[in-house]
């Protein structure tokens, strides 16, 4: 497959009625699909919370494009986003141009857009970073991928680029992968600074 072949479809559809359950169900069905190299029926949801603004879709947008190529060279052409579903709250105006939700839901959803979590961000004063809440480990998909609406918007995004990012978490949400540096605030109980090789009684970079 060529590069020309990446092609990112994004539809934007709206809840209407929207029920909001717990998000945090343990395991959690996902439409998520990989077929012919491409990862289609990704679901991104707003939170009915996130105050109304078209920016936040366009970043969604550009965000995936992105993250598609990054994935696509990463991956050495074995996977990009084939098409992805932004699910718009019920408290944000209609437009013409949304679908209807079908089955997507924010239960469902594989990223989600809220306010910060203070399990994840406990800092009020600093900026939430996004983060993926895992489950089950290594190998096997995690809850979510959790981003704030001031996070998205950020001018100067403090980790660089979006798309880099969002492969990053997506490593962390498809794959399980843990990551490569400690985590203080994210795994509190089992984080290491260092790696200690009992084979060369040396300590290293934590991986
Ligand atoms: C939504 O419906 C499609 C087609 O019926 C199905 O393949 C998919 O798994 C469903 N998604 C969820 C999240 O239930
Ligand atoms: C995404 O692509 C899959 C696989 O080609 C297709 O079944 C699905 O209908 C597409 N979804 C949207 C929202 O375009
Ligand atoms: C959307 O967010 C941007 C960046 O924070 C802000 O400049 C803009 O005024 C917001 N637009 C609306 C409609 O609130
Ligand atoms: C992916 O690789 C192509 C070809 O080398 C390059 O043009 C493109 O900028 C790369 N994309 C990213 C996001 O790094
Ligand atoms: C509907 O959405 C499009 C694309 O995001 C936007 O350009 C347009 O201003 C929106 N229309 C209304 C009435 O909000």
């Amino acid at each position: 497959m060529s590069a020309a072949c990446i092609f990112l479809r994004v539809v934007i559809v709206a809840v209407f009625a929207c029920s909001l359950k717990d998000v945090a169900a343990l395991t959690k069905p996902s439409s998520v699909q990989l077929k012919d190299n491409g990862y289609s029926g990704v679901v991104v949801a707003i939170h009915p919370d996130v105050e109304e603004n078209g920016t936040v879709i366009e970043i969604i947008k550009n965000m995936f494009t992105e993250a598609s190529s990054v994935l696509f060279n990463a991956t050495r052409s074995r996977s990009y986003f084939k098409n992805v579903t932004i699910l718009v709250p019920d408290t944000w105006a209609d437009n013409d141009t949304y679908d209807s939700p079908k089955n997507a839901s924010f239960e469902g959803a594989d990223v989600i857009i809220a306010t910060r979590n203070p399990r994840f961000a406990p800092d009020p004063y600093q900026q939430a970073a996004p983060y993926t809440k895992h489950y089950e480990g290594c190998g096997r998909q995690a809850a979510h991928i959790h981003f704030t609406p001031e996070f998205l918007l950020d001018p100067e995004p403090t980790y660089g680029s979006l798309g880099r990012l969002l492969v990053h978490e997506w490593g962390h949400y498809r794959w399980g992968l843990f990551d490569e540096y400690p985590d203080v605030i994210g795994d509190p109980d089992f984080y290491q600074e260092y790696y200690f090789d009992p084979e060369t009684n040396l300590f290293e970079a934590t991986r």
